[in-house]
C-alpha cells in the first residue's frame, strides 16, 4: 500500500467524505462521482485545517458501525463546522454532526432497518423536487432525539421524527437514512441537490477532462524520462499503457511477458491493440519455455505461484534492463488500493492482495512509480478505457490471475494439458459471449481437473479428463455467488467441449459460492 496521502486533482471541484467506517463509504464516493463531481475518502479525524487546505466544495460525514454515545467512537474535528463549507451527515454522520452542534442522540425505541416511508416537511433545498412521500433505506439503532435552536426538521418517518434536518447557520444537513443505496429511489436527487444546489459544484468530473489532466500530470512527472509499462492484457495495465502512449508517446516502452500460461489469442490481442492500433513500442518476451520448465513436476498451488512469481521478476527485470535508461515504471494502482481510512479498510485489502500479488514487481527494482489511475474506481477505469479507444474486448475483460492457466490446470502443468484447457476455455467463452452472458457474469472460465472419468464414445470406452466450468457474479471478488447460467447454454458448452476437445469426456458445473469456496480452484 502506498503511504502517499491522496490529494484531489488540480482544478476539479471536490467533495471530501469523512469515512467513519461505513460499509457504504466507497459507494457514497462513487455516487457523487457518477453525479459528475470528484469525491474522495479521508480519515475522519483529519484536522479541519488540513481538510480546508484541500479546498473542498462540500464535506460528507459517512455512516459507521459505532454509536456516538460510545466514548471510543470515531470523531471528527468540531472545527469543520466553522469552515463555512456545506456538510451533509449520513446516519452516524448526522448523529455526530447534531451532537457537536448541541443535539442529543439516544438509542431509538424501535431500531429501524430496511425500507421506510418518509414524509417530507420542507422541500426547500436538500429535498427539493422529491415527492411529499417517498421511501428511504434506514439502518440505525441510535437517532437524534433533541435538537438545539438553529435546527429545522426537513422530513420524518413513523418512528424517526428527525429523519432529515438542517442547521442553516452552520450549513449542516443531516439524514438518518442512506441516500447512496439504490433502495432509496430518490437518493440520487438528494445528492445532486447537495452537490449542485447547496455546494454549488461544477459538474467537472468527466472522463475526457480527467484524461487530459492525467496526461498533463504524467508529462510533468516524467519530463523527458523513459517509462516502462508492464502489460498483462488486463484492463488496468491496458488503460495505463494507452493513457501513457497518449501522454508521452515514444518515451513509453511496454513489456508483455508471454509466460506460456495464457489463453488462446491473448498475446495476439495485446499485439494487435498496442503495436498495430496504438503504435506503441511493445516488446514481447516469449519466456514460456522457462516458465514451463520451472513448473515441471510441480502440483502444489502455492509452489506454482511462487515459481511463476520469481521467474516473472527475473524475466521482467532483464527485459527492462534491455530498454536502457528507464527511470519510471507505470502501474495500474486503483483508488481502492490507496484509500486513506481511519478503519484499516485499505490495510485489510492489502493483506488479501499480498497472496495474489504474483506478477507484482518488488520496489527494489529502483524505479519511480507512475500511477495515473490512483484516483479511479474500477468502473471509471473502464469508462476511461472507452474514452481512450481501447477495444471492448479489453475494456470489459474479466480478471485473469497473474499465474494464468497454471492455477486452472490442477495438478501438473504440461503443454499438452494447457492446450486441452485452452480449447475448452475458448469454447466456453464463445458460448458465453454468443449468449450475451459475458457482461452479466464477472468471471467465467474452465478448469482442467486432475481426475479421469470413464465414458463411452461410439462403440468404445473412454477414460479421459474432466473439465469444470466456473462462472461467478460478484461486486468485489471478496465474496461471490455462482452464476445461474441457463441450462441450455450449459448443455451447448458441454456438448461442444466433449465433441470438439480430444481428451475430455465429462463437463461439470461448479455451484459453490465464495466463501467458503474461492473463485479459482487453486
Ligand atoms: P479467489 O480465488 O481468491 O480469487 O477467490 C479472487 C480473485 O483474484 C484472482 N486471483 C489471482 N490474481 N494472482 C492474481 O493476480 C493470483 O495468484 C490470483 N489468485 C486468484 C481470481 O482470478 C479472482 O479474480
Amino acid at each position: 500500500m502506498s503511504t502517499v496521502q491522496p490529494t484531489p486533482p488540480e482544478g476539479v471541484d471536490t467533495i471530501l467524505i469523512l469515512d467513519f467506517g461505513s460499509q457504504y463509504a466507497q459507494l457514497i464516493a462513487r455516487r457523487i462521482r457518477e453525479a459528475g463531481v470528484f469525491s474522495m475518502l479521508v480519515a475522519p479525524d483529519r484536522p479541519a485545517a488540513e481538510l480546508a487546505a484541500m479546498r473542498p466544495k462540500g464535506i460528507v460525514l459517512s455512516g459507521g458501525p459505532s454509536s456516538v454515545t460510545d466514548r471510543e467512537a470515531p470523531r471528527c474535528d468540531p472545527a469543520i463546522f466553522d469552515l463555512g463549507v456545506p456538510i451533509l451527515g449520513i446516519c452516524y454522520g448526522m448523529q455526530i454532526g447534531c451532537q457537536i452542534l448541541g443535539g442529543t442522540v439516544e438509542a431509538a425505541e424501535a431500531r429501524e432497518f430496511g425500507r421506510t416511508a418518509l414524509r417530507i416537511e420542507d422541500g426547500g433545498d436538500l429535498l427539493a423536487g422529491l415527492p411529499d412521500r417517498t421511501s428511504v433505506w434506514m439502518s440505525h439503532g441510535d437517532q437524534v432525539s433533541g435538537l438545539q435552536t438553529g435546527f429545522e426538521v426537513l422530513a420524518s418517518s413513523e418512528t424517526c421524527p428527525h429523519a432529515a434536518v438542517r442547521h442553516l447557520g452552520k450549513r449542516f444537513y443531516g439524514v438518518q437514512f442512506h441516500p447512496e443505496v439504490t433502495h432509496t429511489p430518490h437518493g440520487g436527487d438528494l445528492l445532486r441537490n447537495f452537490l449542485y444546489g447547496i455546494c454549488r459544484c461544477d459538474a467537472s468530473w468527466r472522463m475526457s477532462d480527467f484524461l487530459e489532466a492525467a496526461c498533463e500530470r504524467v508529462r510533468a512527472q516524467v519530463g523527458d524520462g523513459r517509462v516502462i509499462c508492464g502489460l498483462s492484457g488486463g484492463v488496468d495495465s491496458s488503460v495505463v499503457a494507452a493513457l501513457l502512449q497518449r501522454a508521452i508517446g515514444r518515451q513509453l516502452t511496454c513489456i508483455f511477458v508471454d509466460n506460456g500460461l495464457l489463453r488462446t489469442s491473448e498475446r495476439e490481442l495485446v499485439e494487435r491493440t498496442f503495436r498495430d492500433h496504438f503504435e506503441a513500442d511493445l516488446r514481447v518476451v516469449d519466456a514460456s519455455a522457462a516458465f514451463l520448465g520451472d513448473l515441471a513436476g510441480i502440483t502444489d498451488p502455492q509452489e506454482k505461484r511462487r515459481r511463476i512469481g520469481h521467474r516473472f521478476i527475473d524475466v521482467f527485470k532483464e527485459a527492462a534492463e534491455g530498454v536502457g535508461g528507464a527511470a519510471f515504471l507505470a502501474q495500474g494502482t486503483l483508488y481502492p488500493d490507496v484509500i486513506e481510512s481511519g478503519h484499516g479498510h485499505a490495510g485489510t485489502a492489502a493483506g488479501i492482495k499480498l497472496h495474489h500479488n504474483v506478477g507484482g514487481l518488488p520496489e527494489e527494482l529502483g524505479f519511480e512509480l507512475v500511477e495515473p489511475l490512483r484516483d479511479l474506481f474500477k468502473d471509471e477505469v473502464r469508462a476511461l478505457g472507452e474514452v481512450l479507444g481501447l477495444p471492448s474486448a479489453v475494456v470489459w475483460r474479466h480478471p485473469f490471475p497473474g499465474p494464468g492457466l497454471a492455477v486452472r490446470v490442477l495438478g501438473e502443468v504440461t503443454s499438452e494439458r494447457l492446450e486441452v484447457l485452452r480449447q475448452c476455455d475458448e469454447i466456453l467463452l464463445e458460448e458465453i459471449v454468443a449468449n450475451s452472458l459475458y457482461r452479466s457474469t464477472d468471471q467465467t472460465f474452465a478448469v482442467l481437473l486432475p481426475v479421469r472419468a470413464v465414458g463411452v464414445m461410439g462403440d468404445g470406452r473412454t477414460y479421459d479428463s474432466v473439465v469444470a466450468i466456473r462462472a461467478v457474479e460478484t461486486q468485489d471478488f471478496m465474496t461471490a455467488d455462482w452464476a445461474r447460467i441457463p441450462y441450455d447454454v450449459l448443455a451447448t458448452v458441454s456438448n461442444r467441449i466433449i465433441n470438439e476437445v480430444r481428451g475430455v469426456n465429462r463437463v461439470v458445473y461448479d455451484i459453490s459460492s465464495k466463501p467458503p469456496a474461492t473463485i479459482e480452484w487453486e
